[in-house]
């Protein structure tokens, strides 16, 4: 196992947008570290230089103190798992799983007992005979993660290894990646922009947005206190709902929610989060009319329009208001985040 430290790295593959800008990142020997952010942000080079299959511009890549940026990736000894897996067609599982042993020339009998050990891991074990075209998808990506498991690599770079499965399978593969990772034990890097995979299972989370670094913290710091009003809108389920201050200046509606006590001056945003609204009878809070509402079982999510902006409110699942209804929705000074001109959070 090993920590992996980031130092400063940019890549530019196209001269006019860097697809990494001097990102600086500490991943503990050990941690589950997630990246997260949407499409293009530059996640999968991150795990391109850190596997050594992409060279950065600059900066450097240590893992524990040993300077890797120029290292072959044969070298590095870190094992990455690629968003669209590639068994060997032609092999059987247990074929597949060996075959990284074979690469590296480990003897037939310590290859046996580590086969074994990671396809119980895995509960491959009735599978070690199939073809991977007899395997299911989620079977064939545990095959794939086998696959790096049984080198024992000193990290794991994972990118987006749940992203095409279907959202059960994704769910439980999650949990078991989590376990997994409490077993091993080993240094985690994990690219998604799925922000529930993230929180569920990051030891910490670094959310890269175009290139840079926004924030980097626990799911709950995160969460409780994003840095930026983009991380506000990434991180939760939906995201934190942003209201421009040009709307509660004004008074009206917005001003009910946000009255004038407590606004803070150089705010340009304020954020609340869809559980930290409630909804009230018509004639309390500010007035809003229900344009949308769905439902999830135990809770449901209900979506406001209010003097020509949107809100979503999380209301449990109880007496849920209908569409076009008119409603009042309130909250509470303690809930509000305030983000400046530059979308960085006040102090
Ligand atoms: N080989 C390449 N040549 C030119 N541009 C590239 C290359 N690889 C990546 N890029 C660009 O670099 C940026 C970051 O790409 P990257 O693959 O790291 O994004 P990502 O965060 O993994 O996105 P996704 O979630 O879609 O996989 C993108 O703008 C992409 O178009
Ligand atoms: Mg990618």
């Amino acid at each position: 196992m090993a920590s992996v430290s980031l130092e400063r790295l940019s890549k530019i593959y196209d001269q006019r947008v860097p697809a990494l800008s001097e990102l600086s990142l500490d991943i503990p020997d050990g941690a589950f570290t997630v990246l997260l952010g949407p499409s293009g942000c530059g996640k999968s080079t991150v795990l391109r230089l850190v596997a050594g299959l992409d060279l950065p511009d600059s900066g450097r890549i240590r893992l524990d103190l040993r300077d890797v940026t120029r290292l072959p990736p044969g070298d590095r000894d870190v094992a990455m798992v690629f968003q669209h897996y590639a068994l060997y067609p032609h092999l059987t599982v247990r074929e597949n799983l060996e075959f990284p042993l074979r690469m590296r020339r480990v003897p037939p009998i310590q290859r046996r007992p580590r086969l074994l050990q990671v396809a119980e891991l895995l509960q491959l074990g009735g599978l070690l005979d199939r073809l991977p075209s007899q395997l299911s998808g989620g079977q064939r990506q545990r095959v794939a993660l086998g696959r790096a498991l049984v080198r024992e690599p000193r990290a794991f770079l994972l990118d987006e290894p749940l992203s095409n499965l279907d959202a059960t399978l994704r769910a439980e593969l999650r949990s078991e990646l989590s376990r997994l990772h409490q077993r091993v034990g080993t240094t985690m890097l994990y690219v998604t922009h799925d922000q529930i995979e993230a929180m569920t299972m990051a030891d910490r989370i670094a959310v890269l947005r175009a290139g840079w670094l926004e924030q980097e913290g626990t799911p709950a710091e995160l969460y409780d206190a994003p840095a930026t009003s983009f991380v506000a809108g990434f991180i939760g389920a939906p995201g934190m709902n942003l209201l421009p201050a040009q709307t509660w200046r004004e008074g009206g509606v917005w001003g009910d929610l946000i009255p004038a006590a407590w606004r803070r001056d150089r705010a340009d945003q304020a954020g609340v989060r869809p559980e930290a609204l409630r909804l009230v009878p018509a004639g309390q809070g500010a007035a809003a009319e229900v344009t949308l509402v769905e439902r999830f079982g135990a809770d449901a999510l209900v979506h406001l329009s209010a003097g020509g902006e949107q809100l979503v409110v999380r209301a449990a699942a109880g007496a849920l208001p209908s569409r076009g209804q008119p409603i009042g929705v309130a909250t509470e000074w303690a809930a509000l985040h305030w983000f400046g001109p530059d979308g960085r959070r006040l102090p």
